[in-house]
Formats: C-alpha cells, sequence, structure tokens
C-alpha cells in the first residue's frame, strides 16, 4: 500500500523513479507521481492510474540527477490526480511524498495553518505546509524535524527544497523506508525490491528517524537532531526473484514455486544431522506459555486457523486465533501466560502491527512469523521465524500460505517433541511428500482451467464448504476467488449450512467442497447431497483413500494434519483461472493492496 522511491546522483532520476515504482506496483495503488529536481527548479508529474499513465505524462526533456516518487493508495481523498503525490507547500519551495496517515491533521491545520489554502483533499499536504511555515524563520532542516515532532500518526516522507539542491530530505514512523546505498548515488524506497537493480546495500531506519540524502553521504538523525550511526546490510534478494521470467503473472509463478518453498522451510529448519530445529528460546516460550494467541489477517489468519490445529494436536497447547483488526479493540480476556504469534507475509499489517504494540505494553511475549526479514513486525516482536518463501508479489498470496502452514507445523512438531510428547510422525518425510503432491497439482493445471470454465464461467457467487481443517481451507480459497475474481464467495462448515446458508442455494449455484478428513467425510458427503438436492452445481475435491466415483479431482494423498497444504491449490488455481476468463488483473485486483500499512 503506497510506495516511496528516491534518487540523488549522477544519472536522470527520471527512469530510476518510475522503475522502482513499477516494482512497488504489487503494493497496491490508485494514482502515482514523481518530481524531478535540476538547475530550472522542481518539475511535477502525476496521473491517476498506472504507472504507465504517469509515463505517458512525464516530459522526457526534463533532465534530473534527483528526484522522488510515490504510489498512492486512496485514504484520505478519491483517487485522482489532485490528490496524487507529489503534494507542494503554498509557495511550491517544498515538494512532498507520504505514505502513512497522519492522524491530527485537522488540529495542525486549524492551530498552525488556517491562513493557507489546501490543494488537495489529504492528510500529507498539512506536512509539507507545516515544513514552509516554520522554515520562514528556521533552516530547512530545523523545520522538518519540528513538523515531524508535532506528526502523530505514521509516515515514510521524502522532500524536495527547491531552496537545497542536491538534498532529499527522508524521515519514518511505522511506515517502512530503506535508504539504498550506491558508489556515487543514494537512492530512498519503501522496499529493497524497488531498488535491487540499483544496489543491495541498504540502511534501514527506525521510526523516528530523519536523514538527509546527499549523492555521496547518509546523514540519520533522531528527532532530537542527535547523529544515529548505522551500517548498511546487504538485501539478500535474487533479482529474478522479482521478475515474472516466462509466466503471464506473478500470481501463477508463485502458486508453481510452492513444492520449492517447502523443500527451502525443511532445509532452513533441519539442523547437521537432518532433525527439525528451532531456537530454544522460542521454544521455551511456547512450552511456557498456557494459551497461544495468533493474530492475523486475511489469507495469514487462513493459516492460523490451520496452525492452531496442528499446535493443538502436536504440541497439546490451547490456541485461539483473532483477527488482528478485532483483537485490538475487543481484547478477549487473556491466560496467565499468554504467548502471542503474529503472522504476516509483509511483516508491515498495521493492524497487527498495532496488536503487537498493546500485547509489548502489557509485558507479554511475542513471535512472528513472517516473510521478511527485518519488517516492522519481525524486528519488535522477541522471536522471528521466517517463511522463506521469496518474495510474494501477486497481491493474492498463496505460496506465503502454505509455507506459513509449513512452519506453523515445524513450530507444532518441534514443541510437540521438545515436551516429550510421542509424536508419530516423521514430519521431514511428510512435508517431502507434499512437496511431490504439490508438483504433481502444478502440473494438472489444465483440470483446474477446466473446472473454472465449467462451473464459475457467469457465476455470481460460490461457496466453498468443508468441515474440520478443509472447513478452513474453503476459506482461504473463497477469499483468493473474491480478492481476484470478484465473484462473491464464501467458505462455510459444510454442518452449518442447513442452519441458514442453504437458503441461498438455488439451481446452478457452484459448489466446491473439500474432503480430505477420513472422520467427516461420511458427512461433508452428506452436506454435498444436501445443496445438490436443492439445485447446486457440486464439485468434490476429495483425497486418494477417501475418494468416491462422484469425485471431481483427486488429491495425492498426504498426512491428514497436513492436508490443506496440497489442497489448497486447486482453489488458488480455480481462483486464477476464473480471474482470467473474466479479464480481471490478476495480480493487482481492484481495490487491494499488498501491505496494508493503514488501520
Ligand atoms: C492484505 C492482502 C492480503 C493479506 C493481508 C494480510 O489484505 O491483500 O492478501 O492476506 O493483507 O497481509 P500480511 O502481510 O499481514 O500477511
Amino acid at each position: 500500500m503506497c510506495g516511496i522511491t528516491g534518487y540523488i546522483g549522477t544519472n536522470d532520476a527520471k527512469e530510476i523513479l518510475l522503475k522502482g515504482l513499477e516494482k512497488l506496483e504489487y503494493r497496491g495503488y490508485d494514482s502515482a507521481g514523481i518530481a524531478a529536481f535540476n538547475q530550472d527548479g522542481i518539475h511535477i508529474f502525476k496521473e491517476k492510474g498506472r504507472i504507465a499513465d504517469l509515463r505517458a505524462v512525464v516530459d522526457g526533456n526534463v533532465n534530473a540527477q534527483t528526484g522522488i516518487g510515490q504510489t498512492r493508495w486512496a485514504t484520505h481523498g478519491a483517487p485522482s490526480k489532485i490528490n496524487a503525490h507529489p503534494h507542494q507547500s503554498a509557495s511550491g519551495r517544498f515538494t512532498l511524498v507520504h505514505n502513512g496517515v497522519i492522524e491530527n491533521e485537522s488540529e495542525l491545520k486549524a492551530k498552525y495553518l488556517q491562513d493557507v489554502t489546501f490543494i488537495s483533499e489529504t492528510d500529507t499536504e498539512v506536512i509539507v505546509q507545516l515544513v514552509e511555515k516554520f522554515s520562514k524563520k528556521m533552516e530547512t532542516e530545523e523545520a522538518f524535524l519540528k513538523t515531524l515532532r508535532l506528526l502523530n500518526g505514521s509516515y515514510a516522507i521524502a522532500m524536495l527544497d527547491a531552496e537545497t539542491p542536491g538534498t532529499i530530505f527522508a524521515a519514518k514512523n511505522k511506515s517502512p523506508l530503506l535508504i539504498g546505498v550506491g558508489e556515487d548515488f543514494h537512492v530512498v524506497a519503501s522496499d529493497a525490491m524497488a531498488m535491487i537493480q540499483m544496489t543491495d546495500q541498504f540502511i534501514e531506519l527506525m521510526d523516528k528517524e530523519i536523514v538527509i540524502v546527499k549523492k555521496d553521504r547518509a546523514d540519520i538523525y533522531n528527532l532530537n537532531g542527535e547523529v544515529i550511526i548505522r551500517e548498511p546490510y546487504r538485501a539478500e534478494l535474487d533479482v529474478t526473484d522479482i521478475e515474472k521470467g516466462t509466466y503471464p503473472h506473478y500470481m501463477l509463478k508463485e502458486i508453481d514455486e510452492q513444492p520449492l518453498v517447502i523443500r527451502k522451510i525443511i532445509q532452513a529448519y533441519q539442523d547437521g544431522s537432518g532433525s527439525l530445529r528451532i531456537d530454544d528460546e522460542i521454544i521455551s516460550a511456547m512450552l511456557g506459555a498456557d494459551r497461544i494467541y495468533i493474530v492475523a489477517c486475511g489469507t495469514s489468519s487462513h493459516a492460523g486457523l490451520v496452525g492452531k490445529q496442528l499446535i493443538e494436536k502436536l504440541a497439546d497447547i490451547p490456541v485461539e486465533v483473532h483477527l488482528a483488526s478485532e483483537f485490538g479493540y475487543n481484547m478477549p480476556l487473556l491466560c496467565e501466560k499468554p504467548l502471542f504469534i503474529f503472522i504476516s507475509q509483509s511483516g508491515e499489517t498495521a493492524d497487527s502491527r498495532s496488536v503487537l504494540v498493546k500485547v509489548k505494553e502489557l509485558g507479554y511475549r511475542a513471535l512472528t512469523i513472517t516473510n521478511v526479514p527485518g519488517s516492522t513486525l519481525s524486528r519488535e516482536a522477541d522471536y522471528t521465524l521466517l517463511l522463506h518463501a521469496g518474495p510474494e508479489i501477486a497481491v493474492a498470496s498463496t505460496k506465503a500460505y502454505t509455507a506459513q502452514v509449513a512452519v506453523l507445523a515445524i513450530l507444532a512438531f518441534v514443541t510437540g517433541r521438545a515436551k516429550g510428547l510421542s509424536l508419530d510422525l516423521d514430519l521431514v518425510k511428510e512435508l517431502g511428500i507434499i512437496a511431490n503432491a504439490m508438483e504433481t497439482l502444478c502440473g494438472a493445471k489444465e483440470e483446474f482451467e477446466q473446472i473454472a470454465t465449467e462451473y464459475l464461467p457467469a457465476a455470481i457467487n460460490c461457496f466453498f464448504i468443508g468441515r474440520s481443517i478443509d472447513y478452513f481451507v474453503g476459506l482461504e480459497g473463497a477469499l483468493k476467488l473474491k480478492e481476484i475474481s470478484y465473484i462473491q464467495a464464501e467458505g462455510f462448515a459444510g454442518g452449518e449450512l442447513k442452519h441458514g446458508t442453504i437458503a441461498l442455494i438455488e439451481k446452478g449455484t457452484p459448489v466446491i467442497a473439500l474432503a480430505t478428513q477420513a472422520v467427516v467425510n461420511g458427512s461433508i458427503r452428506a452436506n454435498v447431497k444436501e445443496v445438490a438436492a436443492r439445485g447446486a452445481h457440486t464439485c468434490i475435491i476429495s483425497m486418494k483413500g477417501l475418494d468416491a466415483e462422484e469425485d471431481r479431482f483427486i488429491l495425492p494423498a498426504v498426512h491428514e494434519l497436513l492436508t490443506p497444504l496440497v489442497s489448497v491449490i486447486p482453489l488458488q488455481l480455480i481462483a486464477y483461472y476464473a480471474a482470467l476468463h473474466r479479464g480481471c488483473d490478476v495480480d493487482k485486483p481492484r481495490n487491494l493492496a499488498k501491505s496494508v500499512t493503514v488501520e
């Protein structure tokens, strides 16, 4: 959600900024803009829509070695050219891009800016106008610091001052921002991915820090103006990881990467003797907890539901799963020794982060399971487990979900083993079987394309049903379908249908049922019959050994606790093809953002 780029060096900034913004497209946005700063002044180009629309309005004759850019996902004010960043101060001296939300915008306007006419509806404009107001009595750096000290909320900022050429003023609080270091240039980016083509050396910024960025130096200060010394780290990103290669969409590439991700996870969590291992500190935190609270959003919360089953069954510790956006404002009565597990692909989701802040204030321990090392949720929790899934760029999460389930399985297993429970499970072997089964499924794409063609071409809705762990996978299947094809889709517990939802079933309503669990195989099939009798167009996806004649697809057999790792793949692929057939923008669905950095 929103992305920032900045460049200061010896090359033409425009192309570097635009290419960087393209790499940030995955985060979700609805307008974009850049500012290029040269001897003639600051030139602003912005447009509603995609980067391609912005490219069309950028004047190729403007050659500038300094610039900033932003992709905006509308929060304050509609997506429009006027609300697109960069924003300028009243005199045009200061130009600024901002990610995040300024919560005290109205108070600041009322107190300091009553005489200023605002051009946009954004909360961002207040920042740039404040800097201009204060700069009348002090140096730009002081005015910038003074402004930042007044802001409540989240921000990542890059700013140009027409009277200070050769400088980008940057700052961060709660929203991510990195400074990339090159031979004779520096870059500013929300994510290393945006600038990995330029450099792999990045300096991390902490909350409430500012940086004065020049071509050959970057000086970091805290909001008291004290100097902070921080060395760059090497971003371990492979440029090919963020390219689509021969794939038409990132989503398809990422679905196909799942077997490899599972194999990487097995390796990453094995010790020298091949046994699964997790840091002792994390395992003792697990063993010391009398209840675990999993907190997450979206797909990650669906992985959390599967994780609950895994932890309860393999480690014998009670688990509750909560949506971060609900938990923060309606906290349940906590047990005596809770451990919190935050699951977040991006590690930046604001809803989850706000719960983490509360949990830390209460003095409890937290573990983050994330794909992004160094992300906010990782840095702020006591412990981190990484997903090793490689960058996930499609908005609809696929490989991160299976990676989350696999890492939760390893966590549950290692905890159970440390507890001395006798576990009749060779998890390394079973995950190996899973990786092979995933490969088989990824090789059967035509089957899933056929299902999408048969069941969903004109569907206005679709239900996913299952019982036990299959119900949780159904929730994820429904989320995938609605996110990218815009078909109204819901996941239901099979047995619950008759308590209301069955009223929605009419002739032709698509109902996709999962049947991978022996204990509920009979009952879910009875539920399928109930909806079929009322005209539903039913599609059963079962598992070898539990299959029946009427099944539409039979998954390879895997361990019954790990079935989500394979049963989700047909649902991902069905969603993909349904969206493709409808001409939807698979990787960048409307209204959605990959990394949701506002609450
Ligand atoms: C957004 C994305 C979802 C994702 C959710 C949680 O809403 O569109 O795909 O599941 O955020 O993201 P996280 O990075 O915390 O896993």
